[in-house]
């Protein structure tokens, strides 16, 4: 089973069941165009997200990391138009190319953007109505941080997703000097120990090579 096979279901997959969208579309070539990092959720990824975020019921949304916000259209085209979306993003020139991509989507008045670290963000939405949904897909070093304010955002019942968990395997090594592995390690540790959350999580195959997922509910 090579790498390839995994790219190429994916593919499959993507085209039986995600379709075309052309916010998304053109939000992933803008992406690319301004020589973004390629490291959005993938198109079935994206589509999980936005299940999960009808399934839950959720209206308002928080997002760490929006990149060129991929993501942050696929959960605003879950949400309606009632609903709203927090999405945080530490660099203004990324922001600036994700706030064209909400507008070109036609969701930009369910979606703000709060420019600046997660760190400085997060502070200022503690009397902020509680969050339904949280999607933590930002710098990993800060992963405990970001689910300890995920828990103090949201309520009983909050649904709370933490992007990139499998990291090629890596997460066995306790020993990894990695950054980001030792952010991942430390976030699944708190998933599993924190009573203020209930968690899982699986790994995935595919175009974005071996990853992974974790999924909790705010107890
Ligand atoms: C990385 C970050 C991500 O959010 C992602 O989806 C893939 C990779 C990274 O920084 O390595
Ligand atoms: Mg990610």
């Amino acid at each position: 089973l090579t790498p390839h096979a995994f790219e190429a279901a994916d593919a499959y997959l993507a085209e039986t069941l995600v379709g075309h969208d052309d916010g998304l579309e053109h939000a992933l070539a803008r992406q690319r165009d301004a020589a973004l990092p390629d490291i959005e959720v993938s198109p079935l990824s994206g589509k999980l997200l936005h299940l999960l975020v009808r399934i839950s019921g959720a209206r308002r949304v928080l997002e760490i990391g929006t990149l060129g916000a991929y993501s942050t259209i696929w959960m605003a085209r879950a949400v309606g138009p009632d609903g709203h979306i927090t999405t945080i993003e530490a660099e203004p020139h990324i922001a600036a190319i994700a706030q064209e991509n909400l507008d070109r989507a036609d969701v930009a008045e369910r979606v703000e953007i709060k420019i600046g670290r997660g760190a400085d963000v997060l502070p200022t939405l503690v009397d902020a109505e509680p969050y339904d949904f949280v999607f933590i897909d930002a710098d990993k070093e800060s992963n405990t941080l970001y689910l300890d304010y995920a828990a103090r955002l949201g309520r009983s019942g909050t649904v709370v997703i933490v992007d990139n968990i499998g990291r090629e395997g890596e997460i066995v090594n306790a020993d990894s000097t990695d950054s980001m592995v030792i952010g991942t390690r430390a976030a699944l540790d708190m998933l599993g120990s924190d009573a203020r959350f209930d968690a899982t999580a699986f790994q995935t195959v595919g175009l974005k090579g071996w990853d992974g997922t974790a999924i909790a509910v705010i107890v």
